[in-house]
């Protein structure tokens, strides 16, 4: 079973441009729905958990339940922790066989980030685990603050004093549904990948708070009992340009898990003298395979990346 780490991912996404999309999983069912899609688009995929969604998913028995549903999955894959907050959450999680962990130390002091950042990637390698770091600022709420960009001559020398195999960075994206301001022209800064591309080449950036949010998908959201009044995302064509330079892993949790609800509302709406759950959960997971099934195709540009055996 190809479970892998993302080192080797990374090299082949940055080479030939495109990026590998991670998504916010809370349950076997998605990643076995994240994992179907992705297979027959030849896709790598990423399935990625919260330290809320591993705490649900029963932490210690994660890797083994996927390597039970994956048999039969031939494209490589990883198991991500998403913003682990401390050094012993990613430590457990590279234990129980995460392949993959970030360690998100952007609130501390630069020094603090990188002895944080230092210690994880230090117990990581030892175990054949890739360790992305955050420099910077995603959340779109603190857009005006003066560290809500990332400065690329301090990202540069945070990955060369931390050694780490992957920085998320703050271009522009940020979490939330408002990504941008009401009357604000949605943009990010491909100067700063540029900046640290020609500096740092072959480093793969990492892209958080990248749903797009489309008008269609907050209608249909909203169709069967869904109250999100407003929204506003990452244009897809800009997250196309970032996949084509140097980032290589593009977070998608807000548009994949409001596809999820958006399919069982409906069903939930149109079923309403069945009990089952599978009833309601199978067109829900539907829904995230389009959601997931789109982006490669049509944003990331990961189809057809992974040969037939
Ligand atoms: P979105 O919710 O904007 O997709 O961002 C998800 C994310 O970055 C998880 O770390």
């Amino acid at each position: 079973m190809p479970l892998v780490n993302l080192n080797q991912l990374y090299k082949d996404a940055y080479v030939n441009k495109y990026a590998i999309g991670a998504f916010n999983v809370d349950t076997l069912a998605m990643c076995r729905a994240v994992l179907e899609v992705s297979q027959k688009n030849r896709s790598p995929v990423i399935l990625m958990f919260s330290e809320g969604s591993r705490a649900f998913m029963h932490p210690g028995n994660i890797k083994d339940l996927i390597e039970n549903i994956s048999q039969d999955i031939t494209i490589p894959f990883a198991i991500h922790l998403d913003h682990g907050r401390s050094i012993e959450s990613c430590i457990s999680c590279i234990d129980e066989g995460f392949t993959s962990v970030m360690i998100d130390a952007s609130k501390y002091s630069f020094e603090e980030n990188v002895r944080i950042t230092k210690q994880v990637v230090e117990y990581a390698h030892k175990h054949n685990v890739t360790v992305e770091a955050e420099v910077g600022c995603v959340e779109a709420s603190k857009k005006d603050e003066d560290n809500f960009y990332t400065d690329p001559d301090v990202a540069i020398r945070f990955i060369k004093e931390t050694g780490c195999d992957s920085l998320a960075v703050s271009i522009g994206t940020g979490h939330g549904l408002m990504k941008f301001k009401e009357d604000e022209k949605p943009q990010l800064r491909f100067d700063i990948l540029e900046k640290i591309n020609e500096k740092l080449p072959y480093f793969p950036l990492v892209l958080h708070g990248s749903s797009s949010i489309s008008p269609s998908l907050l209608e249909d959201f909203n169709k069967y009992g869904g109250n999100i009044k407003t929204a506003k995302g990452i244009d897809e064509a800009l997250l196309s340009k970032a996949a084509s330079i140097n980032v290589c892993k593009i977070n998608i949790g807000t548009d994949f898990r409001m596809s999820y609800i958006t399919g069982l509302r409906e069903a939930l709406a149109k079923n309403s003298d069945k009990f089952t759950p599978r009833t309601f959960l199978t067109p829900a997971l539907e829904k995230i395979k389009e959601c997931v099934d789109y982006k490669q195709n049509h944003i990331f540009n990961s189809v057809n990346r992974i040969k037939e055996e």
